[in-house]
């Protein structure tokens, strides 16, 4: 098989940044995806319908001409969210989940919220209005090992947050750990996760190969390779639960290449093409369309795309950096080679 051709996918975890970064990445993912979950981690944060509004004004004004991506916006929860402005997101229409960002768990989370337990009324609201929670799932206590911290949040924060408000509807974001894949198997209904392509293809040992790896650095942090093979055996499965959020997060070049570097791994450039390869080499090629086009837009309640794209098997090297405003961009595999590409709408 040479050519696959998919119904066209959406991407159900998104940094876009904002300004010059913004113009900069919008692009790629506008070419591969019809929609995108946006994250709202922005400087300051998204934390209000009019915020989210303003800010979906600046990302369709920096779509390239005649592109028809929508994007999806979120609310960033801190303690202070008015349970009154659930009713306003959700009858904005474009407002399709809220953001828990454990406070100081990782980029741009410093006004996220401190104690979910405070917060039950505005997730009472999100439950009445059947707004999904999006959940950043890592406790952030210092002592807890970083590798443990998904799994620590499972049982201290979220199976509590289940059993407190078991109407509201959770994704479980960017998981890592096969604790995750069990923890949202093992709930009756309501519950879903997204898989970035890192976390599906590389194990830790990914940051260390030959030498530190600041590119392979995102948090969740890489896990264990008994927690790859979980997360990779959860999407070749087919459960409908499990589906596509690359979790693209840029930084410039110089802020990951230092000291003290930023988390956060850009993927956009070539996010198909590096799911397409995690499937094929599980022998799941052909489960791909569901993973990536089908389950997302129904866990959410949207219509599923009607158009279609096509990838083409090809050997292309990924380019070693891309411009990011005045800076540089240093995406997943840079000057490494791919085997399959993006080859555009389908007719
Ligand atoms: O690696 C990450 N980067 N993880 C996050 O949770 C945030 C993201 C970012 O915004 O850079
Ligand atoms: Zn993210």
């Amino acid at each position: 098989m040479d050519t696959l051709s998919i119904r066209q996918p959406d991407d159900w975890h998104l940094h876009l940044r904002d300004g010059d970064a913004l113009r900069a990445v919008l692009p790629h993912t506008a070419t591969q995806f019809a929609r995108a979950i946006v994250m709202p981690n922005l400087k300051p944060p998204v934390t209000t319908t009019a915020l989210a509004r303003a800010y979906r004004d600046r990302i369709l004004a920096a779509l390239p001409a005649g592109s028809l991506f929508t994007p999806l916006m979120t609310l960033y929860l801190t303690d202070r969210t008015d349970p009154a402005e659930i009713a306003t997101a959700r009858g904005s229409g474009f407002v399709h989940g809220c953001k828990l960002y454990p406070a100081g768990a990782t980029t741009n989370s410093d006004s996220g919220v401190t104690d979910i337990r405070r917060l039950d009324a505005v997730l009472e609201a999100m439950a009445d209005a059947g707004m999904p929670l999006l959940v950043h799932g890592e406790v952030t206590q210092p002592e807890v090992d970083v590798f443990d911290r998904e799994a620590r949040f499972i049982d201290e924060v979220l199976a509590p947050l289940r059993a407190r408000v078991p109407r509201l509807r959770i994704v479980f974001e960017h998981v890592t750990t096969k604790a995750a894949v069990d923890f949202v198997r093992a709930q009756a209904e309501g519950v879903a996760a997204t898989l970035t392509p890192q976390h599906l293809a590389m194990n830790r040992n990914a940051l260390f190969t030959g030498g530190i790896r600041p590119h392979h650095y995102c948090l969740p942090v890489l896990k264990r390779e008994r927690d790859r093979v979980a997360l990779l055996e959860a999407v070749v499965g087919g459960d409908p639960r499990f589906f596509l959020g690359t979790d693209s997060a840029p930084h410039a070049r110089h802020t990951k290449e230092t000291t003290c570097g930023c988390a956060g791994i850009y993927s956009a450039h070539a996010a198909l093409e590096l799911y397409a390869a995690v499937f094929e080499q599980a022998g799941a090629l052909p489960r791909l369309e569901a993973f990536a086009s089908e389950f997302g837009p129904r866990f959410y309640g949207l219509p599923l795309n009607d158009a279609r794209v096509m990838l083409r098997r090809e050997s292309w090297t990924v380019p070693e950096e891309y411009p990011f405003g005045a800076d540089r961009l240093v995406p997943l595999h840079a000057g490494q080679t791919l085997g399959w590409r993006f080859a555009g709408k389908a007719r």
